[in-house]
């Protein structure tokens, strides 16, 4: 029983900090930190999942789900910048949570963690694959339906009445496999290039919300708050649409557009001074994304109808209403349609290597196999592991609609969330002497509202992804009793 609750000793991960830490160097300031956090956010939540939410849960109310799931994350953040600034080394959640809750704990935060990086790249690859035959439509190319979506995907044209079958989403995994080739080959992004990416992705945000303003139709705000309903979506899905179910469900959807704020505390090793910048990187990157996200998501609900985006506009939303509602602006769908490609590769990128990089750690210290920490003897990245990563990842995209990764990722996330709100109210109780550059305000409050912001948008998000979660969770549990517990290295 002990073994479920052993703890990885705060000396030893400094240890192996300052061994890894030899070629980093700590050069990155708040403001980089803020812009490293913008680069992994701003993506697929925002350019795809938006009108998802609006057509599926709440109409224009989507605006009060980026609310809500806004504050869900502000204080899981709060929480987050407490863990980051006491054990400022390189990881995540995991890492700090075996340091203070112990191996089973980790574990579950761990497996959590493959569902918000894996399957959170899969979902923005799936997206891309979207954005990529809005491209090709300039020069009125297509990749096929049946090769641009998976098997549980179908549409039927309106006109001909001709079904179209989905049967794998192959430019998504293409674009799996090209990033995963330069994670094997070492290439990070550049500050250079995440920074001209950031500036692309934040101008974009702002011209759309403020050319799309003159564009809005008050009747498409109207009502504000759709009445309660079910909705039975083109693939006979019903979703909980309108009243407070239906703004939960869109807060738990939309929350995708949040998740990478985090990934600002896998480069505490690099922060100039993480203990001061660490909080600022990751509450300043969610302030300012959570107010260009409510803006945006009510300008594209004004300029479009949500019922838009159940049939016509479902794909590549954003550069669709910009084509059919604001006339003399085909440039700027243009330009969005670009931008965005480059952006969610940027997103992915980030993903992939946030999974490696969790994955690393947990082979090091036992709890998965060998191969996931063994280095490229030229390039020195983990090579297998990217491969095997590849492997996974792009089966889901391939065969599995965005929708349904989409809303996993959501859930697993919001999981492992709510965990670390647990955590750093435990740790206060247990250990209150850790020096913490950072405090969470108003403990337990602050983790206790968050714990319960993040469940209702897990509620929202409905039974069949409890189940999913549910599955998930009890193939890890099965992983970790046959195999991690007597693997791992504090046997030792
Ligand atoms: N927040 C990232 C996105 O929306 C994952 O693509």
């Amino acid at each position: 029983m002990n073994r479920l609750w052993r703890k990885k000793s705060i000396h030893l991960l400094m240890n192996e900090a300052d061994d890894s830490e030899k070629g980093l160097k700590r050069t990155l300031t708040a403001t980089a930190l803020i812009a490293l956090g913008i680069g992994a956010i701003i993506g697929a939540g925002l350019f795809v999942r938006t009108a998802a939410a609006a057509a599926n849960n709440a109409g224009p109310a989507v605006a009060l789900g980026f609310v809500v799931a806004g504050i869900g994350c502000a204080l899981a953040g709060l929480c987050y910048a407490e863990f980051a600034s006491m054990i400022p080394i390189a990881g995540s959640a995991y890492t700090y949570s075996y340091a203070t809750m112990g191996e089973l704990v980790a574990w579950i935060i761990g497996w959590d963690l493959i569902l918000e990086y894996a399957l959170g790249a899969a979902t923005v690859s799936i997206a891309w694959s979207e954005y990529l035959n809005k491209l090709l439509g300039y020069f009125n190319l297509q990749v096929p339906y049946a090769w641009s979506h998976s098997p549980f995907e179908k549409i039927v044209d309106p006109i001909t009445h001709i079904t179209s079958q989905g049967i794998m989403n192959v430019p998504a995994l293409v674009i799996v496999f090209l990033l995963s080739l330069l994670l094997v080959r070492g290439m990070r992004e550049s500050a250079l290039v995440n920074n001209l990416i950031v500036i692309t992705k934040v101008a974009i945000v702002l011209l759309f919300i403020t050319l799309g303003w003159h564009f809005m139709n008050p009747l498409n705000h109207t009502p504000f708050i759709p009445e309660a309903s079910i909705y039975t979506d083109s693939q006979g899905v019903d979703h909980n649409f309108g009243g407070i179910m239906g703004i939960l469900g869109a807060a738990g959807v939309v929350f995708f557009a949040f998740i990478g704020f985090d990934a600002v505390s896998t480069a505490a090793q690099e922060a100039k001074n993480p203990k001061k910048d660490m909080p600022i990187g990751i509450l300043g990157s969610l302030a300012f994304c959570t107010i260009l996200y409510i803006l945006f998501a009510y300008v594209l609900t004004g300029v479009a109808h949500y019922t838009d985006f159940r049939g016509e506009g479902k794909e590549a939303s954003v550069a669709f209403a910009i084509q059919k509602y604001m006339l003399g602006y085909g440039w700027l769908a243009k330009l969005v349609t670009v931008a965005i490609l480059a952006g969610f590769s940027s997103v992915i990128l980030v993903m992939l290597m946030g999974q490696s990089r969790v994955f690393y750690s947990m082979s090091k210290d036992g709890l998965v196999p060998q191969v996931f920490s063994e280095v490229h003897p030229k390039y020195r990245t983990p090579y297998k592991s990217n491969y095997l990563f590849f492997v996974f990842v792009g089966l889901f995209a391939s065969f599995v609609p965005g929708d349904i990764v989409g809303d996993m990722t959501s859930i697993g996330t919001l999981f492992a969330f709510i965990l670390v709100c647990a955590g750093v109210w435990i740790m206060r109780i247990k250990h209150p002497e850790l020096p913490r550059g950072f405090k969470t305000p108003l403990v337990p409050l602050v983790p206790i509202l968050g714990i319960i912001v993040c469940g209702a948008m897990i509620y929202g998000l409905g039974a069949a992804n409890w189940i999913r979660l549910g599955v998930w969770m009890a193939i890890g549990f099965i992983f970790y009793f046959t195999y991690s517990i007597n693997k791992s290295k504090l046997n030792k």
